[in-house]
């Protein structure tokens, strides 16, 4: 089985992240045929001032990755550095029988490794695990490489995913990480043919997913996800959800700074306006995107809908003016639950992801507000209940 990532074996769930010559097109005309499309924007001419990982070069990182692996690094969680040999063998030369998805950083196979050792083994023996690899020599797909790595190594909490490793070989840069068996959101969410996940299980990712951006935003030195969307929401076999992909993640603003300036990434569909119209990141940026996700959970929708025809469909511009009436808030529901729903859930979360899409970021909630709001849905023990029809 031949080496199967790359070129013309891309599934086309995302176009490059790196791609964009002219970025104000690739904001303001964007092309990509798919509403995963990441854009990627010099918007703001002028480089960030702040310090952030894009001023780590790789060779100091790499000096600092050898570390961990000889455990000085006492906060940082120990990754295991693997040969391009070891992760070819763990995948059988990366073959399509391997083959898990494809995003802007590349294509991510399942490989087998012992769960002591972390050797390559073969199928069926060890442990499971995700590989990620990049694409192609590519500067800003480096860099996302290296921020993951940095953060990842630094960050474990049971609603991110956990990354076991890298591999840095010449120009081969690989990511190795925890297997989650059911996959993304996105799947579950918007695949056809499967089966669409039921309430209870949407509310139980929703408060997953911010308690891993509660996480994040209450760390000492708060970090930006950044790029919160279905996809980069994985699910273990019971559904819990984790969030993956740091490698647009950014440290928070210090002192009584609102914002980092940044370069604008991200997906559309899920980034807040205001950073998309001044390159001005906040943590209220990841609380639009969480209102994004909270409306895919209701609806069964996604965030931009460009496979239906002529015109690309905005599910916040078409949801919004439905969030504020309790009763008009029901034709947002996803009709695949057939009314197998709360409706008092149903309106709380729509009454939360609409404070979230606020379209000032002042206004928007903290995370402090939004979990505590979704895990009172869940208290204080979930008990069974009969849903009503809508
Ligand atoms: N740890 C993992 N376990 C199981 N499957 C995974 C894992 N990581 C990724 N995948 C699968 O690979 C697919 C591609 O993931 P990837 O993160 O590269 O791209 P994406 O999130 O779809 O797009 P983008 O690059 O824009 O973030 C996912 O949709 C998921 O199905
Ligand atoms: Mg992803």
């Amino acid at each position: 089985m031949g080496n199967f990532c790359g070129g013309s074996a891309k599934l086309a769930n995302a176009s490059s992240p790196y791609a964009s010559k002219n970025p104000l097109s690739s904001i303001n005309n964007f092309s990509s045929s798919k509403s995963t499309t990441t854009y990627d924007s010099s918007f703001k001419s002028k480089p960030s001032t702040t310090a952030s990982l894009q001023s780590f070069s790789l060779s100091d990182f790499e000096t600092a990755a050898e570390s961990f692996n000889k455990g000085d690094a006492s906060t940082t969680v120990s990754l295991k550095s693997f040969s391009l040999n070891d992760l070819k063998t763990a995948t059988k030369n990366f073959s399509s029988n391997s083959y898990l998805g494809e995003g802007g950083f590349g294509c991510v196979f399942k490989g087998w490794i012992d769960e002591l050792t972390y050797a390559p083994t073969r199928p069926g023996v060890g442990i499971i695990v995700a590989i990620k690899k990049l694409k192609r020599e590519s500067f800003q797909g480096h860099k996302e490489w290296l921020a993951e790595i940095t953060y990842l190594s630094q960050l474990r909490h049971e609603n991110l995913v956990k990354l076991i490793g890298y591999c840095s070989e010449s120009n081969n840069k690989l990511l190795v990480y925890e297997y989650m068996q059911k996959g993304s959101l996105e799947n579950h969410l918007f695949k056809r043919g499967v089966q669409p996940i039921p309430w209870s299980v949407r509310v139980k990712v929703a408060i997953d997913v911010a308690r891993g951006l509660s996480f994040l935003h209450g760390l000492e030195t708060q970090i930006i996800f950044r790029d919160l969307k279905a996809s980069n929401v994985l699910l273990d076999s019971d559904f819990n959800a984790r969030l993956s992909d740091f490698g647009l993640a950014r440290n928070g603003p210090t002192g009584d700074k609102s914002h980092v300036s940044t370069r604008v990434v991200g997906t559309r569909g899920y980034a807040a306006p205001e950073y998309i119209a001044t390159g001005h990141l906040s943590l209220k940026s990841d609380i639009y995107s969480l209102g994004v996700v909270l409306l895919e959970l209701l609806s069964g929708k996604r965030a931009l809908d460009e496979d239906n025809g002529s015109r690309e469909k905005i599910l916040v511009d078409w949801a919004k003016p439905f969030l504020n009436d309790k009763r008009k808030m029901l034709r947002v529901m996803d009709t695949r639950l057939e009314g197998q729903y709360s409706k008092k859930e149903a309106q709380t979360i729509a009454a939360l992801a609409l404070q979230c899409l606020h379209a000032d970021p002042r206004i928007r909630p903290n995370m402090t507000h939004i979990l505590p709001a979704l895990e009172q849905l869940r208290a204080p023990k979930d008990t069974p209940r009969m849903y009503s029809r809508a």
